[in-house]
């Protein structure tokens, strides 16, 4: 065991084409965790991928005139570069054409037709090749998927079953148990309701299609993408023994979005619950972006392009705005005017704005370094501030603040929670006057402390933000004369606590951190 293992997951990604706003959420939120449980101390794996196998990719690779390796190839290339833009830090990358990866899945396809879970048989019916998906002619929505609205193809072909439907009472014992299996609760409510209609037996090989992980004891048949797929969180770790799949497993969060919580909060434990091994402990589905309050698509041509956007306002602010902007787990709707917003607001008025002030002031007041704070004196005005701020710098930090938003995996919760020491800051500005102080001689004493206090309070809350805004966060710790963060030291906890910065530290004032952007008409 790692000490204190923290495993997380994304989605692995199609490659039938380049990631846009949506995958760069999912993985954005990964990052967040990975970053924030690290800072804590913990043993951090953090997976994602890309999902190269099936119908989808075996088309548009046609349609391109290219092998499915070569659109694999290309689009990888591109992905991995998008990561590392958007200040992605994985520790693996996963491709389900990758060897390590096909001899799992050939190896758990051993494994299940031994234990008697899987048996031959015919399909007939539907299938959507956008989702990958077989659906019942029940499910259809007037002879379209009802998930992506495609046109669903007839398929008949022999197939070999997974006897899902064994699984259902123990799944539905899982759900009762361990509600925190499926997150939000919306989710939750609906996967048990679909379950408690009656699991069906659920196809998992292929004979129409080439482009897949052959099945070892029946070469005609591929296996079906979408176990292909699930299987990469297990054979990153090189399940069975591998040292990784002893240390991590089980996952602690797989994020996804809530379009595929079927596969991953059904399909998935099913699996694994035939392989005897265990689930893992939550699945968080988020929820879907939209753009400019419409539903993106291909043929309307308005995804929002993550590298676009990030050129026009920054990586950070982006990272910030999609994890601020709604409650983690509900829709969203992504407009520039909204970003521009959240920026001028939330980042140049509140943050930015108090880092500048108070290095503007230590430079002023103090020569460039900070002030050793003292005993206030009794009677002084600052006292109550002083006294104010720090309790909320301690509420941060505390059951129900910052802390317990991550733990809950509620971004925009622990972010509104280190706002509150943010914004207790700048009214501390307000409150204690630190250019009156300046005025009287006898009031150094009280100056030294309210200049203290606010780069302390800035320090504190770099350690929060910095997750969230590595790159930025880093500067903003340079202008306060601090070292980067780095993420293999343990900055939480007693770090995070007040009194931690060193006076005559010396601060460097730099440009604004995040200089105004002009409004974008709505
Ligand atoms: N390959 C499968 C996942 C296999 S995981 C074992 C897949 N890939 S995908 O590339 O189509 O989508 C990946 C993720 O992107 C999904 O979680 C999906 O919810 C997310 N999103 C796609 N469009 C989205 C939005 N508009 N908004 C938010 N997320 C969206 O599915």
């Amino acid at each position: 065991m790692a000490p204190d293992p923290f495993y997380v997951t994304t989605p692995i990604y199609y490659v039938n084409d380049i990631p846009h706003i949506g995958h760069s959420y999912t993985t954005i939120a990964a990052d967040v965790l990975a970053r924030y449980h690290r800072l804590a101390g913990r043993t951090v794996h953090f997976l994602t991928g890309t999902d190269e196998h099936g119908t989808k990719i075996e088309r548009a690779a046609a349609a391109n005139n290219e092998t499915p390796i070569e659109l694999a190839d290309r689009v990888v290339k591109r992905s991995r570069s998008l990561w590392e833009h958007l200040e992605i830090t994985h520790d693996d990358f996963i491709r389900t054409t990758q060897p390590r990866h096909e001899r799992v899945v050939q190896d758990v396809f051993n494994r299940l037709h031994e234990s008697g879970d899987l048996y031959l048989d015919q399909y007939e019916g539907w299938y959507c090749a956008s989702c990958e998906n077989f659906l019942a002619d029940d499910e259809l929505a007037e002879g379209n998927c009802p998930d992506c609205g495609k046109k669903a193809e007839w398929a008949a072909e022999e197939t070999y079953y997974f006897r899902m439907s064994a699984y259902e009472d123990r799944l539905l014992e899982h759900l009762r148990e361990h509600p925190e299996f499926v997150r939000p609760e919306a989710r939750l409510n609906e996967i048990r309701s679909r379950v408690e209609a009656g699991l069906r037996d659920v196809s998992v090989t292929r004979t129409s299609i080439t482009w897949g992980v052959p099945l070892p004891f029946d070469e005609k048949h591929v296996i079906y993408v979408w176990i292909d797929a699930l299987l990469n969180y297990i054979s990153a770790l090189g399940y069975p023994d591998g040292d990784l799949f002893r240390a991590f497993w089980p996952a602690d969060v797989h994020l996804i979005g809530k379009d595929i919580i079927w596969f991953h909060c059904v399909i998935w434990p099913c699996v694994l619950m035939a392989l005897d091994v265990p689930l893992p402990k939550t699945v968080f589905a988020h929820g879907w972006w939209t753009h400019n309050g419409e539903k993106m698509s291909k043929s309307k041509g308005n995804f929002v392009d993550p590298v676009a956007t990030t050129d026009a306002y920054g990586v950070d602010p982006y990272r910030y705005f999609l994890l601020r902007s709604m409650p983690f787990g509900q829709d969203g709707d992504f407009s520039e005017s909204a970003l521009v917003g959240r920026y001028n607001n939330d980042l140049g008025n509140d943050l930015g704005n108090l880092l500048y002030r108070t290095l503007t002031m230590i430079e002023k007041y103090n020569d460039g370094s900070v002030p050793e704070p003292v005993d206030l004196p009794a009677g002084s005005s600052c006292v109550d501030a002083t006294t104010g701020l720090r309790e909320v710098a301690a509420g941060v930090a505390a059951a129900g603040g910052f802390h317990s938003q991550m733990a809950d995996i509620q971004f925009s919760r622990a972010l509104e929670s280190a706002w509150e020491l943010v914004r207790r800051a700048n009214q501390y500005v307000e409150e204690t006057r630190p250019w009156d102080l300046a005025r009287s001689d006898d009031r150094v004493g009280e100056l030294s402390t309210v200049l203290y206090s606010l780069a302390e309070a800035l320090r504190i809350i770099s350690l929060y933000l910095w997750p969230f805004m590595p790159a930025k966060i880093d500067e903003m710790r340079r202008q306060l004369g601090l070292e980067p963060v780095d993420s293999k030291r343990v900055l939480l906890g007693a770090a995070a606590e007040w009194g931690g910065l060193e006076p005559g530290t010396r601060v460097c004032k730099g440009e604004p951190l995040f200089p105004k952007i002009e409004e974008v008409p709505e």
